[in-house]
């Protein structure tokens, strides 16, 4: 008995030092588990006399008893502690702000935004989205737009050449968007209405130029449109772009050799303090290059200049960008600084349309 009386007092030493509740489950599968302390003496039971067992056994159950007794108390005691410990940490502090939604911190590019807004009104107009390959031949960049060996415009173009292939011909990081009008006439049959985004490359850089850069081509060819269409389609595309109803646009005669007539065209503008005001004004700003597509690029590309007409337009995207957002050093959208991404750029989910709202 007086053993009995020594395993309670350390069964209750552990108790009380138990200092978790795994602590303290250890504790009671070691006294009273299948092969604890209090259950094994249980198994001596049947080798006594039957006297001693029964004062032993009575003594083991109460034993047993007392045990579970301090085991739920400690275990009261020890969640509660725990409740406290999750309490103190867990606080939280309503009054802080909320923090803003990670997806939401992000940032469009402006080129992204300009680009995607082009691509809402050109489509809009009926106009269909195509795409060339940024390594193009010889013939696709120069010379099926009536640019033939030796002619200046090559050299204007300050281009990226690839070293000779086996045959002597040197491919080129395309110059221009225009490339995809050839393609187009080469795959599509008329009436064909274009606009193709893209990146274009020339070897320039300052302020205004980087080594690579954005520009979005036009291709209308049918056998009816004229330059009325031309200056239609501009008309409402700047009016749309730049979010005004006043525009004042002027068609100073040009050369292209991929176009005849052709044309360069300026915006108006007013200067307020170091804003640029789109759309009216006395001073002129040079936009894009257009014009009737060239007899000898449609016999290029297999249509019947007797037949077929068109027009085509080519255009910086950085530049309108830079225009519409008055951002005054194209380098900087190359940089990827995130400073200025999060100072120029645009909401992610705010997808520019024209029922929507283009920018914001
Ligand atoms: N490709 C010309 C350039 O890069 C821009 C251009 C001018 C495109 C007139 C055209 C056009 O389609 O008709 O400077």
């Amino acid at each position: 008995m007086a053993d009995l009386a020594e395993l309670e007092q350390k069964i209750s030493d552990e108790i009380a030092a138990a200092d978790g509740l795994t602590a303290l489950d250890n504790i009671r599968i070691n006294a009273l588990g299948k092969k604890g302390e209090i259950s094994l003496l249980l198994k001596t039971l049947g080798k006594m006399q039957p006297d001693e067992r029964k004062t032993f056994g009575a003594a083991v159950n109460q034993l047993k008893g007392r045990v579970n007794q301090v085991l739920a108390a400690r275990k009261t005691v020890l969640e509660d502690e725990e409740l406290d410990r999750r309490l103190a940490t867990e606080t939280m502090d309503v009054t802080l702000p909320v923090q803003a939604d990670p997806a939401n911190q992000g940032r469009l590019h402006p080129l992204s935004q300009v680009w995607e807004e082009v691509v809402a009104i050109f489509a809009d107009m009926g106009f269909a989205v195509a795409d060339g390959p940024h390594i193009e031949t010889d013939f696709y960049n120069f010379t099926a737009l009536n640019i033939p060996p030796e002619h200046p415009a090559r050299q204007e173009h300050d281009t990226f050449y690839f070293a000779p292939d086996e045959n002597g011909d040197r491919k080129v990081l395309r110059t221009q968007t225009s490339n995809v009008q050839i393609r187009t006439m080469q795959t599509q049959e008329p009436p064909i209405r274009i606009i193709a985004p893209g990146r274009t490359y020339r070897n320039d850089s300052d302020l205004t130029h980087t080594p690579q850069f954005h520009q979005v081509e036009a291709l209308v060819i049918d056998k009816t449109t004229t330059l009325a269409h031309l200056k239609g389609t501009l008309e409402e595309f700047f009016k749309a772009f730049f979010e005004i109803d006043n525009l004042k646009m002027r068609f100073r005669a040009s050369h292209f050799p991929f176009t005849e007539v052709s044309y360069e065209v300026d915006i108006g503008y007013t200067r307020k303090g170091n804003q640029i005001i789109i759309g009216d004004g006395d001073e002129w700003l040079e936009i894009l290059g257009s014009g009737m597509v060239h007899p000898n690029v449609l016999r290029n590309c297999d249509l019947d200049p007797d037949v077929y007409q068109g027009f085509a337009f080519g255009m910086g995207i950085d530049r309108i960008a830079m225009l519409k957002y008055g951002i005054p050093d194209l380098r900087a959208f190359f940089d990827a600084d995130l400073r200025w991404i999060d100072h120029y750029g645009f909401a992610p989910f705010d997808i520019p349309s024209l029922t929507g709202g283009l920018s914001r």
